[in-house]
């Protein structure tokens, strides 16, 4: 077996190979002057199992090229398998034609992942609420892995769990909020919320939160906004203090800022986007995940 990687994910996949003890093969990525992208894996490909990680953070259309292009230098190397591990998965929270005229945007996009024929496809905590399965976007075998037990480890082991309770922001969020309560043997709440427009959330809910420590729980940010309204409200209620346990933390913006002056003690986050609350690595994730394979 081989690993391999795209611009978004190096780091990641040396943590990998080095968690898993499986060679890497390099790639570099440039630009052509008119802004086309050009790839290149250097190493010998033919008849091994190649796991191509890739997350799609940020720049997701971008970083779509990037991967079928890699997909495309790697196929050509003739190897007997590919999987693609594709840590965060974007546009999958257009799942719905919200208004007239909208394209149903989780589906476009999961097929052209699929586009080029991979063996499997692997991503963690993946935005699933009105397609609730993998196999709803995919022909290809694939598999939804949770960074959530290893974030409410990381809560575990540095700040305990005395008179600790979950929150999750909407309903979407239950399935991770459930996980972590469970993790730390607490209670878990769930809020509501409406979406009113890319930087505009209401939230509400019974918050029975008084001198407790709230562990705020989802998978993205990206405003920063769902969390700010949630992290006030709980403020408002008594809450002794509020951190968050995010897998994908996007960030956009100056939305860390909006976070800190909410209120938010810690925020711990994982590596499917790589930044400075990158607390908790899913190498281990991703590489026990890789070892299994069929
Ligand atoms: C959507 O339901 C997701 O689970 C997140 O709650 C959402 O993407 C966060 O977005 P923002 O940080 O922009 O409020």
């Amino acid at each position: 077996m081989l690993i391999t990687y795209g611009s978004s994910s190096e780091a990641l996949a040396r943590s990998v190979a080095k968690e898993s003890n499986i060679p890497i093969v390099e790639t570099a990525r440039r630009f052509f002057p008119d802004g086309e992208q050009y790839v290149q894996i250097s190493g010998a490909l033919s008849g091994e199992d190649v796991v191509l990680i890739h997350s799609f953070a940020l720049s997701p259309d971008t970083l779509l090229v990037e991967y079928l292009l890699l997909v495309d230098a790697i196929k050509s190397g003739g190897c007997r398998s590919l999987t693609a591990v594709i840590p965060y998965f974007a546009y999958l929270r257009q799942d719905s034609r919200f208004k007239p005229g909208e394209p149903l945007s989780a589906k476009v996009f999961a097929s052209l992942v699929e586009f080029p024929r991979v063996d499997r496809i692997i991503t963690i905590d993946a935005h699933l609420h009105r397609f609730r399965t993998l196999s709803e976007l995919f022909h290809t075998p694939s598999l939804n892995l949770s960074a959530m037990p290893l974030l409410a480890d990381y809560y575990l082991k540095n700040f305990g769990n005395n008179n600790t309770v979950v929150v999750g922001p909407d309903a979407e969020s239950e399935q991770w909020a459930k996980v972590v309560a469970e993790r730390l043997s607490s209670p878990y709440i769930i809020m509501e919320k409406v979406r009113l427009g890319d930087r505009e959330v209401s939230v509400r809910g019974n918050a029975s939160v008084k001198d407790k420590n709230v562990v705020l729980v989802d998978d993205i940010i990206s405003t920063g906004m769902t969390l700010v309204k949630v992290i006030r409200m709980l403020l408002a209620e008594g809450a002794n203090r509020v951190d968050a346990l995010v897998t994908h933390a996007l960030l956009v913006e100056d939305s860390y800022q909006k976070l800190k002056g909410a209120g938010l003690g810690n925020l711990i986050s994982t590596d499917t986007v790589p930044g400075q609350h990158s607390k908790v690595s899913v190498a281990p994730l991703i590489s026990r995940a890789i070892k299994n394979l069929p």
